[in-house]
């Protein structure tokens, strides 16, 4: 019998036909990521589930996924799937780490181009027919120091765009070694000589137990004053009451956040503050990306299901 796959977030319609091609069953239901209810009364029939965000594997759903196989998320993070649950019932958990990993460095790069010139205020003033030449006064990025924290796929693609933008760059990372630092022709450095020394923060790295509130209140304290952080890696890596707090001091002139501690997120401590720029985690949300993602989950699973390679 064919193995039977389930959709269940919105994936590009590539991803069914590359199952289907391959003689996999397919269910494309994007309306089940965000029904609970629905997914654990359907979950058994199904050898592999393919998956964005939306849906949350819990041990719940792992548990009654009698014959779930391999979970394929179209993208980087795993968060959102209970791994202990399902690597005690035997099943795969697979990502895509490189498809979108580009998408989201420009989001990054994009991001910090926003806050420094105050480009979405300054849009949203001029819309409203003000004209406040006058107020939006921006920095270059030319010969700024960029702190890099977290210089892997994605971390280390910034750090090259950086370069290219003229930038100086600053990285901490424990597992970058010196020999990649020097081919990237970026400077490693611990943490409180990336906080002190950069102008521009950003982070990449993932949202881990020595990750979470990385940038806390004692952090912030040690960043250069007038400096920007840019969050397009997981919420929860920076406080956001305590961003909010040194953003109203003064201390820190400028945020940019694509994913925040809670989300989706309805509220933040970061919400109407000048000069913060919010996006509601749109870090890998390109066409080229997500086709990226769906080809690569749907071929990675297909591999599974049919030869458990
Ligand atoms: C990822 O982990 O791949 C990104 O955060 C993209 C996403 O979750 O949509």
């Amino acid at each position: 019998m064919a193995p039977k796959v389930l959709v269940s977030d919105k994936l590009s319609e590539t991803a069914v036909q590359i199952f289907r091609d391959r003689g996999i069953e397919v269910d494309f239901d994007p309306s089940i990521g965000k029904d609970k209810d629905k997914l654990l009364s359907v979950i058994d029939q199904y050898d592999g589930l393919a998956i964005r965000s939306a849906t949350k594997a819990t041990e719940k759903i792992i548990n009654a996924a009698s014959n779930l196989k391999v979970i394929g998320r179209a993208g980087i993070g795993v968060d959102n799937i209970d791994r202990a649950a399902a690597s005690k019932k035997g099943v795969i958990v697979m990502n895509t780490p490189f498809g979108n990993m580009i998408t989201t460095a420009e989001h990054a790069i994009a991001m910090m181009f926003a806050v420094a010139r105050q480009i979405p205020e300054a849009s949203a003033s001029t819309h409203a027919g003000k004209w406040e030449k006058s107020k939006f006064m921006g920095v270059e990025l030319t010969g700024k120091t960029l702190g890099v924290i977290g210089a892997g796929n994605i971390g280390g693609i910034v750090c090259e765009r950086a370069l290219g933008l003229k930038m100086k760059v600053v990285a901490y990372d424990p597992f970058l070694s010196q020999e990649r630092a020097e081919k990237l022709g970026v400077q490693k450095v611990d943490l409180d000589e990336l906080l002190a020394r950069a102008d521009f923060i950003t982070l990449h790295v993932p949202k881990t137990e020595q990750t979470s509130n990385i940038l806390n209140a004692e952090a912030i304290a040690k960043m250069k004053p007038g400096v920007r952080v840019i969050n397009c890696a997981r919420g929860g890596l920076v406080d956001e009451v305590a961003l909010a707090e040194a953003l109203k001091s003064g201390h820190v002139a400028g945020a940019a956040f694509d994913v925040f501690e809670v989300e989706p997120a309805t509220d933040s401590p970061l919400f109407n503050l000048p000069n913060v720029v919010c996006t509601p985690h749109l870090g890998a949300a390109t066409t080229e990306a997500q086709e990226n993602v769906a080809v690569q989950v749907a071929e990675q699973m297909s591999d599974y299901l049919l030869t458990g390679a």
